[in-house]
């Protein structure tokens, strides 16, 4: 989705724009802009591409603004173009807005607009807000903001700044995300906090139905009715290397090589002998996992470990059906929503209504203060640090962490099988280490079209995993399977062109996923495994190999799934692909 960001302080706006619009790049990359307010007009600047297309544009110009607002874009309505990127004015040049979300109502919005004579020149509903502030205005802009906000529908956070009234920004959020961060004489505003972590990391994130008025020397937060709200601000505890690089050519390759010891950040959360649960999840009748994407394959995983060391029924949905679907849900039940950023509005607006339906909520989140986690009865967080890669690696396993660790929580082999948990994060080291032996597997399919995963049991999630990050990053087509069904379908599409990954620890499926192997080379299917090492049955059988360290059934996809997030990666990177902003793909979706 896109990013929006506001400054007004004492420093040159338009750098610090710049640098939080770099960090919210992976929320959109299509387009971005800047808006500043200096001498009583308003500075636009707007360019097709990426950020670094801005800065060039801006380069050299006398810029002393000390307040503005920026944006980079991730298209809903109207093409990729100039006119229709952030921010967007009222053509008078007294107002300049940016906008993350969706105004539903905006054709009503924009014939109305036009019928009073506006001039609505892009083909976006953004425009709309900033006509109908316009319009509304009397001489302060927190009032028109006021008055605008009933006419809206849809989900949005924007931020408006007025050439009539220097240093202030008025921000509003109502269904995607928003945070104020707190300066010394400056305040920001952002769509995510690692857009911050150079300047503060003071925040308060706004809840939906609460707009900030922001000035350099102070911050108020109102509801929509315009009452004055007390808001306390927490202070971010990632630091600012952990939103970085750190020497690797991409962020999701460090992503990846951070798993062991963010997994063991997590796990030490959730393991001391006195961590209780405040709840048992003995009482409910049923579990019911709520999540997207890579959040979604981690519930499947979740699902094993729970109705194993819990013995209650559990049912994965996709977010985006659970919403609309007639499953009967209601008390008696525990939602468990997964949510890396704890903002995709599927995810929440399923859980949401589960709640409202008397269901226990507990969401699974790695963004302290975001909607998902505010609207939970109860939160875990994975401790996984900023994720910054559009594709989901670190936040996975963490988020695969915190499940084991609830799922065993009150089993009575609990001691023995966190003795196990601890051990992952060296193994995953391990097979980081052979990084490079991936690389060289890896090359030799990066002409291929397509692609099969296969995968039983705890692995057929994992395959799940890894034919979803090969197709996000390398755009290369990968379907994965469960390997039992193969051969009601997928095995047609088998002969010597289709290269067949399969996840095949020794667990107790591994004699059936053999013969599932076997099936695959009979039509002449290249196969490239991931086993544990010293398997020379799949060594046999298989044209390239990847080897694991041997790990307990149960922990297998912590160790599993590295192979393939490496597999893809090195792919798209050798493709020459962006592999941190896949192109269509946004790192956190708002919209439905
Ligand atoms: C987007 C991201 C995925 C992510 C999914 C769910 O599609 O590109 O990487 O898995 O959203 O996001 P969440 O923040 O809810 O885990």
């Amino acid at each position: 989705m896109c990013g929006i960001v506001g400054y007004t302080g004492k420093r040159r706006a338009v750098f610090i724009l710049l640098e939080a619009l770099e960090r919210l790049e992976y929320r959109g990359y299509d387009s971005s802009g800047v808006a500043l307010l200096e001498g009583g007009q308003i500075f636009v600047d707007k360019k097709v591409g990426k950020i670094r297309e801005l800065i060039k544009s801006l380069w050299g110009k006398e810029l002393n603004a000390t307040t503005g607002i920026g944006h980079t874009r991730w298209a809903t309505h109207g093409g990729v173009c100039e006119l229709n990127a952030h921010p967007h004015t009222d053509g008078e040049g007294r107002f300049a807005l940016v906008h993350n979300g969706i105004i539903e109502n905006y054709r009503e919005l924009k014939e109305y607009l036009i019928s009073r004579g506006v001039k609505y020149v892009s083909e976006t509903d953004t425009e709309a807000i900033v006509h109908l502030i316009s319009l509304n205005y009397e001489g302060d802009l927190l009032k028109a903001v006021l008055k605008v906000l009933p006419m809206l529908k849809g989900a949005y956070a924007f931020a408006v700044i007025s050439s009539m009234e220097p240093n202030r920004i008025v921000g509003v959020r109502y269904g995607s995300p928003l945070v104020v961060g707190l300066g010394e004489g400056e305040n920001f505003l952002a769509s995510d906090i690692p857009a911050l972590l150079p300047f503060t990391k003071k925040v308060i994130p706004l809840e939906d139905g609460e707009i900030a008025d922001i000035t350099p020397d102070g911050v108020s937060i109102y509801d929509f009715e315009g009452n004055l709200k007390v808001k306390e601000s927490i202070t971010v505890q990632w630091d600012l290397l952990s939103a970085e690089k750190g020497g690797f050519k991409h962020f999701m390759l460090k992503e990846i090589f951070e798993q062991p010891r963010v997994v063991a950040d997590t796990i030490k959360g959730y393991i001391s002998r006195d961590y209780e649960l405040p709840f048992s999840l003995k009482d409910f009748r049923r579990i019911v996992i709520t999540a997207c994407g890579t959040s979604y394959h981690a519930g499947l995983i979740g699902k094993y470990w729970l109705e194993r060391f819990v013995g209650i029924p559990v049912e994965v949905s996709y977010a985006s059906e659970l919403r609309y679907s007639d499953t009967p849900i209601g008390e008696g039940d525990l939602v468990i929503a997964i949510s890396q950023s704890g903002e995709t509005a599927d995810t929440r607006f399923s859980a949401l209504s589960a709640k409202e339906k008397g269901a226990v909520l507990l969401s699974i989140v790695n963004v302290m203060g975001s909607a998902l986690s505010r609207e939970s009865d109860y939160t875990l967080y994975t401790h996984a640090g900023p994720e910054i890669g559009v594709a989901a690696t670190k936040t996975f396993t963490c988020q695969l962490a915190v499940l084991f660790s609830l799922a065993i929580s009150a089993h009575p082999e609990r001691e023995n099988l966190i003795n196990q948990l601890l051990k992952v994060p060296n193994l995953m080291e391990e097979v980081l280490s052979k990084a490079e032996g991936i690389k060289e597997v890896a090359l030799n399919y990066s002409q291929r079209k397509n692609l099969l995963y296969l995968g039983r049991y705890l692995s057929y999630p994992v395959a799940l995993e890894g034919a979803l990050k090969l197709k996000e990053i390398s755009y290369i087509h990968a379907e994965g399977y469960p390997a039992g069904e193969m051969k009601h379908g997928p095995i047609a599409l088998i002969d010597q062109h289709m290269p067949v990954v399969v996840v095949a620890p020794r667990d107790r499926v591994y004699e059936k996923i053999l013969s599932n192997i076997e099936e695959v080379l009979a039509r002449k299917g290249i196969v490239i495994s991931v086993g544990f090492e010293g398997d020379e049955n799949l060594k046999k059988l298989s044209k390239d190999f990847i080897e694991i360290p041997q790990v307990a059934e149960e922990l297998t996809p912590f160790l599993t799934v590295l192979p393939l997030q490496l597999f893809a990666y090195y792919i798209a990177d050798y493709l020459g692909l962006d592999v941190d902003q896949p192109r269509n793909l946004a790192k956190t979706v708002t919209v439905e």
